[in-house]
């Protein structure tokens, strides 16, 4: 794992954004698609911002195709709390994407179509050659994507159960807790490990606890980010609170990047 910590979340964002970039510009240039795995949430807000700005600046995303971790469930696209709007608020309406190249998870599906819905959302990311570079937050938890404690390593694209953790961390997005659902559509350990390149983020005080486990201690189902410790190819970028309780000792682990 590579890891890098800068001084605050703006330019750890900008340094995400670039990777980005880099990779578009790339397969811009011999004509190829780039697909990119993409998180909602609070942590990837200022690498949309800096992912705007590149796309003003003459990188196109019209080969870009994305595809993103999770989305409540049951949620409607249009409402105010769903990934669909986040995601379209905060970044593609911003960009020049083609709504073709967008897949989300659809929250909006009756129960007995979910089968049939993720399966397809795993082939689509196989018929496209597989995601080039995974975006994730972190959980307080440990999840990413929405994979909670006890996940398997081998699960892929399903219906999953949120855990009392997380639908208290979102109760501030919905007016409550009580409002948060239940069930959410979310790709799995093994759809995220299968991506060429994992970029996670994660910022402030709050999150220098799960931080260091997820880095440092043993890999568990127990904290469902340390199966990225397995991966070859994954970059983590944190601020200077996140990474306050690294273990210093380790520093070939740490390259800082203060800017
Ligand atoms: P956050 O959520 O970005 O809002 O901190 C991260 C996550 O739960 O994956």
């Amino acid at each position: 794992m590579k890891v890098l910590v800068f001084d605050n979340k703006r330019a750890g964002s900008l340094y995400a954004a670039q990777i980005i970039a880099d990779k578009v510009i790339i397969n811009n240039s011999v004509n190829e698609d780039t697909v990119l795995g993409l998180a909602t949430g609070s942590t990837p807000t200022d690498m949309y911002r800096a992912l705007i700005e590149i796309n003003k600046n003459d990188v196109s995303f019209s080969r870009v195709i994305t595809y993103n971790l999770d989305e409540y469930y049951p949620m409607k696209k249009s409402a105010s709390h769903s990934y669909h709007y986040y995601m379209y608020d905060i970044f593609f309406q911003h960009v020049d994407i083609h709504e073709e190249n967008i897949f989300i998870p659809n929250g909006e599906l009756k129960n007995n179509e979910l089968n049939e819905f993720c399966k397809e959302y795993e082939l689509s990311i196989k018929r496209n050659g597989g995601i080039d570079i995974q975006v994730l937050g972190l959980g307080l938890n440990g999840h990413i994507g929405f994979n909670e404690p006890g996940v398997s390593q081998n699960s892929v694209t399903r219906k999953v159960a949120l855990s009392d953790t997380t639908r208290e961390a979102a109760a501030k997005y919905f007016e409550g807790k009580e409002k948060v659902p239940y069930e959410a559509v979310s790709m799995g350990i093994k759809t995220i490990l299968d991506a060429e390149h994992i970029v996670l983020m994660a910022w402030g005080n709050e999150k220098a606890e799960i931080v260091k486990k997820s880095i440092e201690g043993r890999i568990s189902e127990d904290v469902p980010s340390t199966f990225l410790q397995e991966h070859e190819n994954v970059t983590i970028i944190l601020d200077s609170e996140s990474a306050s309780l690294l273990n210093r000792s380790r520093v070939s682990l740490i390259e800082s990047k203060l800017s």
